[in-house]
């Protein structure tokens, strides 16, 4: 920051301390005192430039300018809004830190907008110097005595209270409850608490202590205390004013200021710990010869120098300073000094409130100057008197300086000519001493006129703000509770998944020998991967992921080329006839074919249909039932490849040879095969979930024959339909399958795949509406919509590279009202859901190659799954967490997974081509 340089601070001519010793004094000692004083002055112009200087140092610090270090800290304060009155409860509060050598407890009892006020109780500790400066423990085990003491005097048990804890330091604050103490300040200095949460030191004491259950709730300066107790009804009170041993301020600033916050709403309360202000220097001459010595005689030398010149600690030392200078230079008290004048610290901001107020008379002077055992001669009086109006003068003007800092900032982010503004003011200078308030209040006026400023004295030391902070900490703190309570179910051990990997190991092995399980692991007639001697031009239909697409695919030596076209298939005929769902597929591919060109030629088929299909040979497979969505009647039971060469005969027009009917999972494991040999396992997370395997012959029941291997479609969407998984289930999980159009049935891919994990947030997102906890509890009818919450809002809202701010814009896109706790909460939800769907996933495909391996008696298997889906492919942490869970639960086999490019379409081509390759050689 730049120094309010020698242009700006000009010192005055004749001004620059009292004359060395040894020099002639001037004539009288009033001239001499008078001379002196001058150093204390600061004229109007000076204070324009502190004012400026501090504002472009907030505006520096806000801006999350690091070098040079601004010179105000500009610390949030995670309080959002100013109190609405509503809050109501009970709540001890603790302050420490605001008053000097002095701990206080209180009890505050809200009684929201309606009650009546009931007066808060109180008692106060001195905290004995050897604690101020002594081990933090100490000093947190002292605070901890203190509340309990004071406890013991009250009606109240032992449990369950909350507490606020006034803490009046520089912190950096993260949370309401989480706050790092940057340095100690105004006198006390006690080891091993810079750089750690006081909040959790004070939580240690408490339960070192053992006596009371409190949670200590949120942590307050005193000047939010003090603005968020200004009482309700008086306007807006956005600025808390506190000069007490040290002095600072807060405001409402917006939030899109403030560069720490991801925030571009709403307001946060800042607290500027202005007291740092012009550690680097920037007040020049303004800081006298009197305010180096006392700075480097303090606990922090170099440290809190504006707060030094006008905080309550540091008035009375300046004074003393002065006078013991006088004194030596034999213009006071007949230049004798006292032990008083002698020992710092002495001359305290009671002493020179009442030496300065001239209401008190020359006999309570005397009586003060007495009582500091100061050899009084009547003139010395009236001297004594101005040296202590100088210092506290110069104290009040500066901080007015300061206060009008602010008051442009309101303005000028507020875009208001006029600004009508409260400030709350507290701390002792001001219950002390009246003439600080009113030379403050006249220097405000005449720095910012353009604001009206009203003043509201804090009524109990912001003790009751302090307890309003606290009890939205509290609420918020409950909210967190019922948060996690639940989403407690949704997040798995590792003793559960390993239960998930072995149930579905054993479900496999029933299925494989056609026992009741709810795998069905059906044989798919597909024996080998392509060994790249594959040829020709194929057709593929893709039917049952997000896109229903025709393919034209040309194989040739080591490479595949696509054409192909997405065509959509409306809800109404995925749900209508059957006729009429093949009738439109086989428009599609005329329509593809003619755009092709390729109309009247019969290229061989393959049909990649996601769906549990019992399948009697390549080009035959029974529907057994539809899943996802699709429910066309007439075709269950039935053969789709019959279906399908109906339809084609129906159309009568076209040719078309059907040779293979693929699942999808065996599409993209073909697929991923052609590039990879490695790769034996497919695996779908999309619309659905699935995965397909090679399994050895001899294992496959339903299959004649001994040798080599065969790929089973698990069809493990339906795992679980046996009630296995029930302890998985939640409620959310149980509506979910209640409002589908299959209940019952494909309990696990429910649990797991994109057509299903939006509904389970919105499910979830309405239970926790309806507990209060978001939306603040309002009904939201957005919310009532099925399918509204789409699962690739979970892929966008759990992006890493996603502020918070994008996070809630996402939301509100969709008529959500959220604030910033709310957005942050649905991540949460997001997070849970999304994460137990890709343990699970991870469980189901440890079972599968731990399977493969023990069927190849190896020690060691290297397997490569083919993958697709787009659940899968968007989400930015689905596939490293699937991977996670395999390396956890099968430790002994070491995984790839390979992403499919093509799509299953090019798997089903190749499947077709195979085939035909087998075809020709038996042909020959
Ligand atoms: C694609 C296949 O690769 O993956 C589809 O071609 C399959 O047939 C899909 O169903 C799964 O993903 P989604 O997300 O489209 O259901
Ligand atoms: C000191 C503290 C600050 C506090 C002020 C008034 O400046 O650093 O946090 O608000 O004193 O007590
Ligand atoms: C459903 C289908 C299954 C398919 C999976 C992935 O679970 O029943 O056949 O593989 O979705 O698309």
């Amino acid at each position: 920051m730049d120094s309010i340089g020698p242009r700006g601070l000009q010192q005055r001519e004749g001004a620059l301390g009292c004359p060395q010793e040894g020099l002639p004094c001037p004539s009288n000692s009033s001239e001499l005192v008078q001379e002196c004083l001058q150093q204390f002055e600061v004229t109007e112009a000076q204070l324009r430039q502190i004012q400026s200087s501090l504002l472009g140092s907030m505006e520096q610090a806000l801006g999350g300018q690091a070098s040079p270090a601004p010179a105000v800290r500009m610390l949030p304060t995670y309080v959002g809004s100013i109190p609405h009155g509503t809050e109501q409860g009970d709540f001890v509060v603790l302050e420490l830190g605001a008053s000097g050598a002095s701990l206080r407890v209180l009890w505050v009892t809200l009684m929201g907008t309606e009650g009546c006020k009931i007066e808060p109780r109180s008692q106060e500790f001195v905290i004995p110097q050897e604690v101020m400066l002594g081990p933090g423990q100490q000093l947190f085990d002292f605070a901890a005595r203190c509340l309990s003491e004071f406890l013991d005097t009250l009606p109240v048990g032992k449990q369950g209270l909350q507490l606020g804890f006034n803490f009046s330091f520089p912190c950096h604050q993260t949370g309401l409850d989480k706050s790092t103490l940057i340095s100690w300040t105004k006198g006390f200095k006690c080891s091993g608490v810079e750089g750690q949460d006081v909040v959790q030191l004070l939580r240690d004491a408490i339960q070192r202590q053992g006596t009371y259950s409190i949670d200590v709730v949120a942590v307050v300066n005193d000047t939010v205390g003090t603005m968020m107790g200004c009482e309700p009804g008086v306007g807006p009170c956005e600025v808390g004013l506190v000069v007490d041993t040290g002095t600072n301020a807060c405001y409402m600033e917006e939030a899109r200021h403030v560069a720490v916050l991801d925030e571009d709403r709403g307001r946060v309360c800042i607290s500027v710990e202005w007291g740092s202000f012009s550690d680097d220097g920037a007040l020049g001459p303004v800081w006298t010869i009197f305010d180096r010595t006392l700075d480097q005689e303090s606990l922090n030398p170099g440290a809190q120098r504006f707060e030094k010149m006008i905080g309550g600690l540091y008035l009375g030392e300046l004074v003393r300073l002065v006078l013991a200078d006088l004194v030596r230079r034999g213009v006071l008290f007949d230049g004798s000094t006292s032990p008083v004048l002698l020992s710092p610290g002495s001359i305290l901001l009671e002493h020179v409130a009442e030496m300065d107020d001239p209401s008190a008379g020359a006999a309570r002077l005397h009586a003060v100057l007495q009582f500091l055992g100061l050899n009084l001669r009547t003139s010395d009086a009236e001297l004594v008197q101005q040296v202590c109006v100088a210092v506290c003068t110069r104290a009040a003007r500066l901080c007015a300086a300061a206060l009008a800092a602010i008051l442009s900032r309101l303005q000028h982010i507020r875009e208001q000519r006029s600004l009508q503004i409260a400030v709350a003011t507290g701390g002792r200078v001001f219950e002390r001493h009246p003439r600080f308030l009113s030379i403050l209040q006249e220097t405000v006026k005449c720095l910012a006129p353009e604001c009206g400023v009203s003043f509201i004295p804090s009524v109990d030391g912001g003790g009751q703000g302090v307890a309003m902070v606290t009890a939205v900490a509290a609420r918020l703190a409950a909210h967190r509770r019922l948060l996690e309570e639940t989403l407690a179910p949704f997040r798995l051990t590792h003793e559960q998944l390993v239960a998930v990997q072995r149930q579905m190991r054993e479900a496999m092995a029933k299925g494989l020998k056609g026992k009741p399980s709810s795998l069905r692991m059906l044989p798919t007639y597909v024996r080998a991967t392509p060994d790249g001697s594959e040829r020709g031009d194929f057709l593929a239909l893709d039917l049952g992921g997000t896109n229903f697409r025709v393919l034209l695919v040309h194989v040739a030596s080591g490479d595949v080329q696509i054409t192909n076209q997405i065509y959509s298939i409306p809800e109404y005929m995925a749900q209508g006839s059957g006729q009429q769902l093949f009738d439109h597929i086989v428009d599609c591919i005329v329509d593809f074919q003619q755009k092709q060109g390729l109309s009247g030629q019969s290229l061989p088929l393959g049909f990649t249909f996601s769906f549990p299909c019992r399948q009697l040979g390549l080009d035959k497979g029974i529907l057994m039932n539809w899943t996802k969505g699709f429910s066309a009647s007439d075709c269950e039971g039935q053969d789709v490849v019959f279906l399908l060469r109906e339809a084609i005969r129906r159309k009568k027009a076209v040719e078309l040879n059907v040779v293979a009917l693929v699942n999808d999972t065996v599409g993209t494991m073909m697929s991923c095969g052609y590039e990879n040999p490695h790769c034996e396992v497919g695996l779908i997370v999309g619309t659905g979930t699935n995965a397909c395997y090679m399994e050895e012959l001899r294992n496959v029941t339903s299959v004649p024959g001994d040798s080599g291997r065969m790929c089973i479609n698990m069809e493990w969407g339906a795992f679980g339909d046996d009630g296995s998984l029930g302890m998985l289930s939640t409620h959310f999980d149980a509506r979910v399958d209640q409002a589908s159009i299959n209940p019952g049935r494909q309990r696990f891919e429910k649990m797991i795949s994109g057509m299903y994990l939006g509904e389970i947030v919105r499910h979830i997102l309405l239970h926790l509406t309806s507990l209060g906890v978001l939306f603040r509890g309002q009904h939201i009818q957005c919310l009532q919509t099925r399918d509204i919450f789409k699962t690739k809002f979970l892929s966008e809202i759990e992006s890493d590279s996603l502020a918070l701010r994008q996070v809630r814009a996402i939301l509100e896109d969709l008529g959500l009202p959220l604030t910033s706790d709310d957005a942050l909460m649905v991540l949460e939800v997001c997070q849970a859901v999304s994460r137990r769907a890709a343990q699970l996933c991870g469980a189901g495909v440890a079972a599968v190659v731990e399977r493969i391996r023990e069927n190849r008696d190896l020690e060691k298997l290297t397997v490569s799954v083919g993958v697709d889906g787009t659940l899968y492919k968007l989400h930015p942490h689905f596939s490293s967490l699937v991977a996670e869970t395999v390396r956890e639960l099968a430790p002994r086999c070491v995984v790839t997974f390979l992403q499919s490019k093509d799509g299953s379409g090019k798997g089903a081509a190749l499947v077709t081509a195979v085939a035909c390759r087998l075809a020709q050689m038996t042909r020959v």
